[in-house]
């Protein structure tokens, strides 16, 4: 669909049937990139690995071929700012050296990724991430989570309530009358720990037992690996101890593929193949609807009220778009949803496949 009547687009949860989900993104304007998300989602990979392993044994799935030589790619990491706790936070640049064409940067503040820089169908290279060009920036109250990691569960809970092993939990409201993206201080506010292993940068968090009401101490990391194909694959995994607690955890960064702070994504195209869409009411739960498989979270920022994002632009609305794969919204109070529970035993897995290529 065409993006130039976005008043009708709105918040929508796009579902697929496939444990694969696949998006495609296009800048049709002079300036042509793409971007392509390819994700799986597994709540419970004691159960989806068995099933991951009898799809790729049927050739349902066809997992992306990526090269996995190391030393392709350089991790540089260099200090970004104190926070006002006082912790330092460091950024992390990962770029691809066979093909130098993509360059990605990453905070330990929430994981966030703050740039991508890519070139379009000229050979101009440009950023197309919305963010910010200080450590202040991103502390901002108004900061809607932009490029940041979310969790423990990402999305809304209705109410801020669910019931778990006959124990109801009450969480922060942070959303209207609901709970949004793991609370107050949601993983996103968290400072992550980050180990360097060959091509792979990966931010580590313990979540306590309690943590903005969750039960359940959680041991979350995420993994950032750039191909030479220019692909970016973002994993996460989970492991939690004695209690269960639900999880979806997911990152949202803001793409404009003609630049960030260019005026709209109005010359963007967008195909999502997905087999439906979750209707959702005012407040964006979702109403009732059966279906037992993951979802992509499309929002075109209809409500984004930026000002003095990178380089003193001003991000308003449809200035960006983001394409955020996870669980159903509320998928803890819905039974006829994707199990959204995490196990004592059982690791959470949920990967991301993201390619830049440019337009024909
Ligand atoms: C570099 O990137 C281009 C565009 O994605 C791709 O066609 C080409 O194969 C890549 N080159 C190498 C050496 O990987
Ligand atoms: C992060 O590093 C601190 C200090 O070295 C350590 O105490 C903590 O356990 C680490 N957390 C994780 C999740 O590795
Ligand atoms: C997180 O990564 C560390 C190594 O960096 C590993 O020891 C640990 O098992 C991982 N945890 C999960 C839940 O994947």
């Amino acid at each position: 669909m065409g993006l130039d009547k976005c008043e009708q687009c709105y918040e929508h949860q796009a579902l697929n049937r496939n444990v694969f989900n696949y998006v495609k993104w296009k800048h049709r304007a002079e300036k042509s990139r793409q971007y392509l998300i390819m994700a799986t989602i597994f709540m419970v990979a004691s159960l989806s690995g068995v099933l991951l392993f009898v799809l790729l044994i049927s050739g349902v799935i066809r997992v992306p071929q990526t090269d996995n030589s190391t030393s392709k790619v350089s991790i540089i990491k260099e200090e970004f700012g104190i926070t006002r706790e006082g912790v330092k936070i460091d950024r992390y640049t990962l770029r691809s050296i066979a093909n130098a064409s993509i360059e990605i940067q990453v905070l330990t503040l929430g994981c966030t990724i703050t740039s991508i820089k890519v070139p379009d169908d000229k050979g101009q290279v440009d950023d197309i991430i919305l963010g910010f060009d200080d450590l202040i920036g991103y502390e901002r109250t108004d900061n809607p989570y932009l490029g940041a990691v979310l969790g423990r569960v990402a999305n809304r809970i209705n109410k801020g309530t669910f019931k778990l092993n006959n124990q109801i939990y009450h969480l922060p409201i942070n959303d209207g009358d609901n709970h949004l993206n793991g609370g107050h201080s949601g993983w996103n506010k968290a400072v992550w720990n980050a180990t360097v292993v060959e091509d792979q940068l990966t931010f580590s968090y313990i979540s306590d037992d309690g943590d903005e009401n969750f039960p359940g101490e959680i041991h979350a990391n995420v993994t950032f690996r750039l191909t030479k194909e220019d692909e970016l694959i973002i994993r996460f995994t989970a492991e939690i101890r004695e209690k269960m607690s639900p999880i979806n955890m997911a990152i949202q960064p803001f793409f404009n593929l003609a630049g960030e702070g260019s005026d709209s994504i109005y010359n963007h195209e967008v195909t999502i193949f997905a087999d439906y869409y979750l209707p959702t009411k005012l407040d964006l739960l979702p109403t009732e609807i059966y279906t037992d498989q993951p979802a992509i979270h499309f929002y075109t920022a209809n409500s984004l009220d930026i000002k003095h994002g990178k380089s003193g632009h001003d991000y308003g609305k449809h200035s960006g778009f983001s394409m955020v794969p996870q669980n159903y919204p509320d998928a803890i109070n819905h039974d006829t949803f994707p199990d959204s529970v995490l196990y004592p035993g059982s690791t959470y897995i949920h990967t991301s496949w993201y390619k830049f290529t440019t337009a024909d």
